[in-house]
């Protein structure tokens, strides 16, 4: 079963990703992750963030070393990612990496913008997870403070917004729910009740699935 969850950034889609992984026994991708490692490179490296040839080479080197790096989650790391995940090239050096991961034996859970449109347009069950971008905010200031570390909310809203725009503006692959997708927002939600939500529209979709797979035929026939 391959399980595709998109959203716009701290709208609560790699927590659902993680849960709903755990719950299925599914490895799981932050596929954001990659686009991170791209960034992280390049700003360690000093080299240009609008170079789209220095970031395509980034991106065809990436190793399982490069995900473990603890300041993929920093702020700054996440900015650049937006700036080098709409390039072309970096997109297409990573999409190999994705689908195999998506296609392994018994599937996989796979959470980012274009899961769902791109990446496996075939998954079993689509999320498009969302959140009004205040709440997305002060989620995301939370984060920070419980990591002891200063967090401006105002501040934050501003990039997420800007994030925001850029993700979704952007000519390739833009963050956009797929036909199929069915659209969670959690504004208002816990984390058990968004994931609840998400379980039953994994569940669904399965016993869609099952309904939809033709009969097999009995045996010596
Ligand atoms: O989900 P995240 O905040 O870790 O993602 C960082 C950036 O990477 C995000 O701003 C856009 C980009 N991204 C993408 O373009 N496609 C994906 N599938 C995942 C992330």
């Amino acid at each position: 079963m391959i399980i595709a969850i998109d959203g716009p950034a701290s709208s609560g889609k790699g927590t659902l990703a993680r849960l709903l992984a755990r719950h299925y026994g599914l490895p799981h991708l932050d596929t954001g992750s990659l686009y991170r490692a791209v960034a992280r490179k390049l700003l360690r490296d000093g080299a240009d963030l609008g170079d789209e040839a220095a970031a395509g080479r980034a991106a065809r080197a990436l190793s399982a070393a490069d995900l473990d790096d603890p300041g993929l989650r920093d702020e700054t790391t996440g900015e650049a990612a937006s700036i080098v995940s709409a390039m072309p090239d970096v997109r297409a050096a990573l999409l190999d990496y994705q689908r195999t991961f998506a296609h392994q034996p018994g599937g996989a859970v796979l959470d980012g913008r274009d899961v769902g449109t791109v990446i496996c347009p075939e998954a079993d069950a689509k999320l498009f997870v969302t959140a009004a971008a205040a709440v997305r905010a002060r989620r995301r200031a939370d984060e920070l403070r419980a990591r002891g570390k200063a967090a401006d909310e105002h501040r934050i809203l501003e990039d997420i917004e800007a994030r925001d725009r850029r993700d979704t503006r952007r000519a390739v692959a833009p963050l956009a729910p797929a036909m199929d997708a069915h659209l969670l927002d959690t504004s208002n939600l816990s984390i058990e009740a968004a994931f609840e939500a998400a379980k039953a529209v994994v569940e669904s979709a399965v016993r869609k699935a099952m309904a939809e797979r033709p009969p097999e035929k009995p045996a010596g026939l």
